[in-house]
């Protein structure tokens, strides 16, 4: 039996990617803290199945060792983490604890389990570490300059997982992607929450003037290019995974608008309206992504018209999931620092 420990499996790209490893047959081990970002809804299809299993444990504890010998996976997604750029602005702490501490436990943890047992770690990151790119694309070799502290914590895990590929020489790779959309995401992030006010006849604020600009990739590309780098990725390896097709906030929302209209009866609300821009908002993130397609034969399948069409008939079709969510997680605005 192939068993897999996927971190905050019960989040956004943690779930999706949760469902293709139980697709291909994977046993699968889901280590969740359990905090406002998840949402038991993303797994239910899997609750009751022999593949799956669910262990709530903070990446931080010393317990991680113990499930990583019980278990023996022959592979880590780490996808644990705190990920809203406006509650790092509000609170930086909950991201020093999750994104570093956690992820040094997690190294310890795995420097000891894979002495002993064949086994590979993927860390799972963000193009934002190399921060504000305002013309070209970054390439992995790009400096890391982040701009926000969600970013810079992230950017701090990847140089830990790094240096522990260097010094102690466990079998561990990262991934930095551009940003995702899909099903299943939380709507405190932009196209999520452009959908929730879609579909309750709400405003769709956009911060700024809507010029920031971001390399928008459907979730289940993401999922698929990260198996791709368990299975032919090569250790101590950093994989940039991105779609090399950026949209600024104004046209994801007009996109959006167009779609939904196709599919529902927009109501007299939805317009969009312009607040107070997040501060060190960054204008561009764009990835260079060329490593991953040549080395390892991936590229993404789905195109933004596709992807968006498909994400808002599931928030559509799913209404119960927002059943699940704290409505003060959705509605309040965070972040204005
Ligand atoms: N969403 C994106 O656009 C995007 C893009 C690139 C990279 N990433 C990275 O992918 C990963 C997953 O992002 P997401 O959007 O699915 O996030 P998410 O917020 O939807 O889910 C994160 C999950 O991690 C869990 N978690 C948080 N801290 C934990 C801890 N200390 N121990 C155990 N579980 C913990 C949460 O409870 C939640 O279920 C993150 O590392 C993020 O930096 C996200």
């Amino acid at each position: 039996m192939k068993k897999i420990i996927v971190t905050g499996g019960l989040g956004f790209i943690g779930s999706n990617l949760i469902d293709l490893l139980i697709s291909k047959n994977y046993h699968v081990i889901n280590i969740d803290k359990i905090t406002y970002s998840s949402n038991f809804y993303n797994i239910k299809e899997h609750q009751n199945s022999r593949k799956y299993k669910f262990i709530k444990c903070d990446i931080k504890e010393k317990k991680i060792k113990k499930i990583l010998f019980n278990h023996k996976p022959i592979a880590i997604f780490n996808l644990a983490a705190e990920t809203h750029v406006d509650r790092s602005i509000d609170n930086p702490e909950n991201f020093i604890q999750s994104n570093i501490v956690g992820v040094y436990n997690l190294l310890e943890c795995f420097k000891e389990f894979s002495k002993k047992y064949k086994s590979k770690l993927i860390h799972i990151s963000t193009d934002e570490v190399y921060g504000d790119i305002l013309t070209g694309r970054s390439a992995e070799n790009y400096p890391y300059q982040p701009s926000s502290p969600y970013a810079a914590s992230k950017a701090a895990s990847d140089h830990l997982v790094s240096s522990y590929v260097r010094t102690y020489k466990i079998p561990a790779i990262i991934t930095n992607c551009s940003n995702n959309y899909g099903p299943k995401q939380h709507p405190e992030k932009l196209i999520p929450k452009l959908i929730y006010n879609i579909l309750n006849n709400k405003p769709l604020p956009i911060y700024g003037r809507g010029k920031n600009s971001r390399e928008w990739i459907y979730v289940k590309d993401h999922c698929e290019a990260l198996l791709k780098v368990f299975k032919k990725g090569k250790n101590g390896q950093f994989y940039n995974i991105g779609s090399n097709k950026n949209l600024n906030n104004l046209q994801v929302s007009q996109k959006l608008i167009k779609v939904s209209k196709n599919l529902i009866k927009l109501k007299d609300k939805v317009k969009i309206i312009f607040v107070k821009d997040r501060p060190g908002h960054d204008i561009r993130y764009a990835l260079n992504s060329n490593k991953i397609k040549k080395k390892l034969g991936w590229s993404p399948r789905t195109n933004f018209e596709q992807g968006i069409k498909l994400t808002f008939d599931w928030y559509n079709k799913n209404k119960a999931y927002y059943k699940y969510l704290s409505k003060k997680d959705i509605v309040n605005r965070l972040g204005k620092g």
